[in-house]
């Protein structure tokens, strides 16, 4: 059968603070534990020959967290980048993170610039890190991009393909599964544009505890899905 293994798997990994909370521990353990789950999804994910893996890591409004929050994601992002580079390696992933990098300290863009550019000719899966990304954000400046071009070539013949271009998306496919978990059934600003025909999957399970059993269900899930674009099949 066609399309049985999305080529781009994406998620929304939620619900680490009521993990934490559920076991009497501080938020932030919550987020540690969730970086075993990117893990084992990761390798999962290469194992099953899904070629994109996206995970929304920090949007744009968690931003207003609190400052310790904040700070500690943005520490685990550093340490993660430091403890994962040979996995990364072993399993051919090559790494690349979207998002709205000015918000981010110079330290950790030189970090994940390093990161890029030593997994950027690994070919078995590309695992893309959303931080400091929202959709609105990303369409926002997308137009901005376009509008610059048009003021520089106002005679410049563009459709609404051409609009895919100017994300920081260009490049890659849209996604064709999304998945949530922590049983929140919402977008929270993610891949607005880019998410327009995905396949959703909302699941109950709080992220430190979606591992690669659950992987393999979300793809199976994905295999029952019957995609018709609008059309009559
Ligand atoms: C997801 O878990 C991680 C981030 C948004 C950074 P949360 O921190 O949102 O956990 P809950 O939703 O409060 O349980
Ligand atoms: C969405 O989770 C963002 C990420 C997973 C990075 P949130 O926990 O921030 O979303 P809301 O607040 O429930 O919408
Ligand atoms: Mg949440």
């Amino acid at each position: 059968m066609e399309n049985q293994i999305p080529t781009h798997v994406s998620i929304i990994m939620d619900g680490n603070g009521r993990w934490a909370r559920e076991r009497g521990l501080e938020r932030v353990k919550g987020h540690v534990e969730g970086v075993k789950s990117v893990r084992a999804c990761a390798e999962e994910a290469v194992r099953q020959g899904v070629k994109y893996l996206s995970l929304f890591a920090f949007s744009e409004e968690n931003w207003g967290r609190p400052r310790e929050e904040v700070d500690a994601l943005m520490q685990l992002m550093m340490s993660s980048i430091r403890d994962e580079v040979a996995t990364l390696m072993d399993n051919g992933v090559r790494f690349v993170v979207l998002g709205n990098r000015e918000r981010l300290s110079a330290t950790l863009r030189t970090a994940i610039a390093a990161l890029e550019k030593r997994t950027e000719k690994n070919g078995a899966m590309t695992l893309i890190v959303f931080l400091s990304y929202s959709g609105k954000w990303d369409i926002f400046q997308a137009a901005r991009k376009m509008a610059a071009e048009l003021a520089r070539d106002p005679s410049k013949e563009l459709t609404i393909n051409d609009f895919d271009q100017y994300l920081v998306t260009a490049g890659y496919p849209d996604p064709d599964l999304i998945i949530r978990t922590s049983g929140e059934q919402r977008i929270s600003n993610y891949l607005l544009w880019q998410g327009a025909y995905s396949e959703f999957l909302f699941v109950e399970q709080l992220w430190p505890d979606f591992r690669e059993e659950s992987f393999r269900r979300a793809l199976e899930e994905y295999a029952k899905r019957d995609r018709r674009y609008g059309k009559v099949k």
